[in-house]
């Protein structure tokens, strides 16, 4: 079966095309043909996070030439046989009235260009951002009326932890239960995975997420959007020259019972610090840089460590963009070296991307579990299911 998958949660326009086979997880074999990203961060970087309204207008410019992308790279870009009549176009624009930029791109695209041999089309339907979700789902939805190809709604989270146990073309085996840490720009969650698409989260910030966390102490310490990756430059170069330390930051509610998390008081802490600051040299903020990160990750892991000992588990997984981090997985392997199993994302598919959408997308196609494009909504607070 062939997916094509569309993300668009956040500052991320994404598009690929795999073709998977395999019922459920054990003989599930997978390849990506096309996968096409176009990130908006520098946009975004004067707003220090994403701004929905300025997203929403991006993704709209931005799909149909990264859909092009994927498609080309999988050689289904097929020119000189229009996949749409003028009569059919029509009713597009219907569809896509609060979409005009994406309308005009669609409209001119679909003339050009012939449908690609794909059996079902894949979208996030949440959680994240409601304007951005919106373009991805009217997007697929025209495109799935004018292929005549089933759509399925896919949960943005599940996508990282599918993704995170993708493997060289298949899917990498977990203990029942396992474990999953999500940490990305808007959420950080404990969640046991109890069997196969069965979810209960068991913790979950109580207001800053970790990604939030990295991009705000980023942004105080007068570092550009997304902060996650040059906070983590400016603390491995601190840990190399071994720098003194400086400051020291909390470890919010390490010590608490619960799997919960709150980085809120850290950028405080950052805050109060950064103000004290009579210089600003590089050896102060990359000291910093670095005791962010360590606070940061301190929590994480030994929240995660907890839940592994309470729930017996033998498999943790570990996805989000902020799994991204060189330290968080060093620290994290370290930890966990005779044991529990520790997934991570390859690094590329660690932040947003479709082709994590397009894997999860697949499990529930090959289920049958479609959605018509009446029922098919952006949920902002869309949860894994239970
Ligand atoms: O999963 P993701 O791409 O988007 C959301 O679903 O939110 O995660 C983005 C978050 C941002 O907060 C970004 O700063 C963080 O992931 N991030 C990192 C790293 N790369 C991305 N955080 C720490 N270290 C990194 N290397
Ligand atoms: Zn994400």
């Amino acid at each position: 079966m062939r997916i094509l998958g569309i993300e668009t949660s956040a500052d991320e326009t994404g598009v690929a095309v795999i073709e998977a086979s395999g019922e459920g997880e054990k003989d599930f074999q997978y390849k990506v043909l096309g996968n096409a990203l176009l990130s908006q961060a520098d946009l975004h970087t004067r707003y220090g996070g994403i701004f929905p309204n300025l997203a929403k207008r991006e993704h709209g410019r931005n799909l149909v030439p990264v859909l092009m992308e994927a498609l080309r790279q999988g050689n289904e870009l097929h020119e000189g046989q229009a996949s749409a009549d003028e009569k059919k176009i029509e009713e597009l624009e219907a569809l896509l009235t609060r979409e005009h930029e994406l309308f005009t791109y669609l409209s001119e695209f679909l003339r050009a260009y012939g449908k690609p041999a794909i059996d079902c089309i894949a979208v996030t339907a949440g959680p994240g951002l409601e304007p951005a979700l919106w373009v991805g789902i009217n997007f697929a939805k025209a495109l799935a009326d004018v292929w005549q190809v089933p759509l399925v709604a896919v949960n943005h989270l599940e996508g990282h932890i599918i993704v995170a146990r993708a493997k060289n073309g298949s899917l990498a085996p977990i203990d029942k239960p396992s474990i999953a840490l999500l940490v990305s720009g808007g959420h950080t969650e404990l969640v046991l995975i109890k069997e196969w698409h069965k979810y209960e989260t068991i913790g979950a910030t109580r207001d800053d997420a970790a990604g939030e966390a990295f991009d705000k102490s980023a942004r105080l310490i007068g570092l550009p959007y997304p902060g996650g990756p040059e906070i983590s430059k400016l603390a491995n170069a601190a840990r190399e020259a071994n720098l003194a330390r400086g400051a020291e930051l909390p470890r919010p509610m390490i010590k608490d019972k619960s799997f919960d998390f709150s980085f809120a008081g850290l950028k405080t802490a950052v805050k109060k610090i950064v103000d004290g600051w009579t210089t600003h040299t590089d050896d102060l903020k990359s000291a910093l840089a670095r005791e962010a990160e360590e606070a940061i990750v301190d929590v994480l892991l030994a929240k995660t460590k907890r839940a592994v000992e309470e729930y017996g588990t033998k498999t943790v997984i570990v996805g989000g963009g902020v799994s991204a981090n060189d330290y968080l997985r060093k620290r994290f392997a370290e930890e966990f070296q005779n044991g529990p199993h520790i997934l991570f994302p390859s690094p590329e598919f660690a932040t947003d991307n479709a082709v994590m959408i397009a894997l999860a997308g697949y499990f529930r196609a090959e289920k049958k579990e479609f959605i018509g494009a009446a029922e098919l909504r952006a949920n902002g607070n869309l949860k894994l299911a239970n």
